[in-house]
C-alpha cells in the first residue's frame, strides 16, 4: 500500500518535472545569436547547444537590478551593456562577457572549468570572435 501512494506520489512529481520542463522549452529562446560590436569579429552564440547542457537561463540571464530595470525577462545584454558604459551603467560591454585578457567573466569561468573536465570550449580570442561570423 506505502509502495503504490510512493510510486503515484514519484509519478506525479515526474508529471510536474516533464511539464516544468515543456513549459520551460516552449518560451521563444532564439537558437543562434550573432552578437556584433568587436572589430575583433562577431560572436556566434549557440543557445541550443548551452541550454543542452542543462545550464540554468539565470547563469548568464541575471535578474533585473533597481539601477536600470528589465523591460522583459530575458532582455538582450547589448540593450544596457553598451561598448562605453552609460550611466547609471557601469559594467560596458567586454565586461559583462569577459575580462580584456578573456581570462575570467561570466563566458570565460565556466569554459575554462569544463575544460579542465575534458570538455572541448573555446578558450582563445578567435575562438569566439570571427571575421566569418559577420
Ligand atoms: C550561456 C549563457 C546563456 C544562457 C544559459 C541562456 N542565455 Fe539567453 N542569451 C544569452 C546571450 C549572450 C544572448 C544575446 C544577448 C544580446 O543579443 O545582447 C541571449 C539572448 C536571449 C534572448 C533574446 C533577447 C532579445 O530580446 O533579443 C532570449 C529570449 C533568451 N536569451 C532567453 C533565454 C532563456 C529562456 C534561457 C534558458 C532556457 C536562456 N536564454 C539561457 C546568453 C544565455
Ligand atoms: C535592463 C538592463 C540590463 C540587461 C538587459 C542586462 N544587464 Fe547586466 N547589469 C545591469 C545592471 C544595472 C548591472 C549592475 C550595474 C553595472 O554593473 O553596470 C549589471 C551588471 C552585470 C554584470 C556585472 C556583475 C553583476 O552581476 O553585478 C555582468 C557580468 C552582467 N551584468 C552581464 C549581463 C549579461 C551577460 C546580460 C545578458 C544575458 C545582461 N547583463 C543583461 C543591467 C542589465
Ligand atoms: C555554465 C557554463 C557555460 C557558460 C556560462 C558559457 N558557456 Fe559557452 N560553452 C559551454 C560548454 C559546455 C560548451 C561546449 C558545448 C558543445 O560544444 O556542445 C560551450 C561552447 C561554446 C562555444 C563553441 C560552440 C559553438 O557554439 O560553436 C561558444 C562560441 C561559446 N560557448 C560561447 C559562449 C559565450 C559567448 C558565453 C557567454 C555569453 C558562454 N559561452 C557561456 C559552457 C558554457
Ligand atoms: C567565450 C567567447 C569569447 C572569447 C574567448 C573572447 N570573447 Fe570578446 N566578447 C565575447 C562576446 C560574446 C562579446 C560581446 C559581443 C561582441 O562585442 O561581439 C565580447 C566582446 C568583446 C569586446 C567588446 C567589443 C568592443 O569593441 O568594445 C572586446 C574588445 C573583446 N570582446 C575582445 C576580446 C579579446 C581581445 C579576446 C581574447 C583575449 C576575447 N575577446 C575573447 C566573447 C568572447
Amino acid at each position: 500500500m506505502t509502495r503504490k501512494l510512493l510510486l503515484t506520489t514519484a509519478s506525479a512529481f515526474a508529471l510536474a518535472l516533464l511539464c516544468f520542463v515543456m513549459i520551460v522549452q516552449a518560451e521563444d529562446v532564439p537558437k543562434v545569436i550573432i552578437l556584433k560590436g568587436s572589430p575583433l569579429g562577431a560572436v556566434k552564440f549557440d543557445h541550443a547547444k548551452h541550454i543542452a547542457g542543462k545550464i540554468e537561463c539565470a547563469t548568464c540571464h541575471h535578474a533585473s537590478k533597481p539601477e536600470k530595470p528589465m523591460k522583459a525577462e530575458h532582455e538582450a545584454c547589448t540593450d544596457c551593456h553598451t561598448k562605453v558604459a552609460q550611466a547609471p551603467m557601469k559594467t560596458k560591454l567586454q565586461a559583462a562577457f569577459h575580462d580584456p585578457m578573456a581570462k575570467k567573466g561570466l563566458c570565460i569561468d565556466c569554459h575554462v572549468k569544463k575544460a579542465a573536465e575534458g570538455v572541448k570550449t573555446p578558450a582563445k580570442c578567435t575562438d569566439c570572435h570571427n571575421k566569418a561570423n559577420g
